[in-house]
């Protein structure tokens, strides 16, 4: 199918990311919050974790507090336990999400529930508008089995976390501060993915496996491309690929943030320092 009048986003940025550590020694690749890339609206960080080597994330991400915008966990492999100060507890499977609130505050942990073995999954940062950066929190977490799978036919298959594909398909994430787009999508050699986009809306593709071309440029696996803004995506399969689409309204607000809170303002941000060492979350 050919929609030759929509305007096609084309790669704006490319980056590969870069090494990083975080929580208690996770050895990770940062994508977005790098000083190549800050952020990319509203979407404040990106991090990639691949492992067999228990070493590299076995001490998990102990106790620690966010405040301002969401955190979201992907998983592709290996298995994690969460536990939050509001009571929540559970573990996030493979093909699962977990979608969280953090709003006016949260403690939690994130850790392998694993000993061995491939652990690999990402954690996307999305800002919440001013308005609602002190809403209470809360969680969107589905299991595997709960997660919207579109199986066009055996040459595309999309898992949607949220937002709707072009045959209707609709993720079980409900997000009304930026109204993101979350899919996964697998897609064979030689086939062609369209997704139509809300122009206004920043959006990006992450390479999963294979290579995959949009517009003129070809793109390799644990590639970060940016795209421009217009009407729709086509993505071509070069090989066997899978691949992150995410794409989201963005917010236009100043951005103060320091470690695990994203306010708009420094006096904000101390406020959160304060709140936190306060018992005030
Ligand atoms: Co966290």
């Amino acid at each position: 199918m050919t929609t030759a009048e929509k305007t096609q986003r084309t790669v704006s940025f490319i980056s590969q990311g870069q090494a990083a550590m975080d929580g208690d020694g996770v050895r990770l690749t940062r994508i977005i919050g790098t000083p190549q890339l800050d952020m990319l609206d509203p979407f404040l960080m990106l991090d990639c974790f691949e492992s067999d080597n228990p070493d590299d994330y076995i001490g998990g991400f102990p106790s620690h507090p966010h405040r301002g915008f969401e955190t979201v966990t992907y998983l592709l492999a290996g298995r994690m336990r969460h536990q939050d100060s509001v009571g929540n507890n559970g573990v996030i499977e493979p093909g699962g999400v977990q979608w969280m609130t953090a709003g006016k505050g949260i403690i939690h942990s994130e850790m392998p529930e694993q000993e061995n073995g491939l652990l690999k999954g990402f954690q996307l940062w999305v800002n919440l508008p001013a308005s609602d950066k002190m809403t209470a929190p809360s969680y969107q977490e589905f299991t595997p089995s709960e997660m919207a799978l579109e199986d066009t036919n055996d040459d595309c298959r999309i898992r949607v976390i949220s937002g709707k594909t072009n045959k209707g398909t609709l993720g079980p994430v409900i997000n009304n501060y930026v109204n993101p787009t979350y899919l996964d999508v697998e897609l064979n050699a030689k086939h062609e993915f369209f997704q139509d986009t809300n122009e206004e809306h920043n959006a990006f593709v992450y390479v999963i496996e294979g290579d995959i071309q949009i517009g003129d440029k070809q793109l390799s696996v644990n590639t970060l491309a940016i795209l421009s803004r217009a009407e729709q995506l086509a993505v071509k399969a070069v090989s066997n690929s899978r691949f992150l689409f995410i794409a989201a309204r963005p917010l236009n607000e100043p951005v103060a943030r320091s470690g695990p809170f994203v306010m708009n303002t420094h006096e904000q941000l101390v406020q959160a320092y304060n709140d936190f060492r306060s018992n005030n979350f």
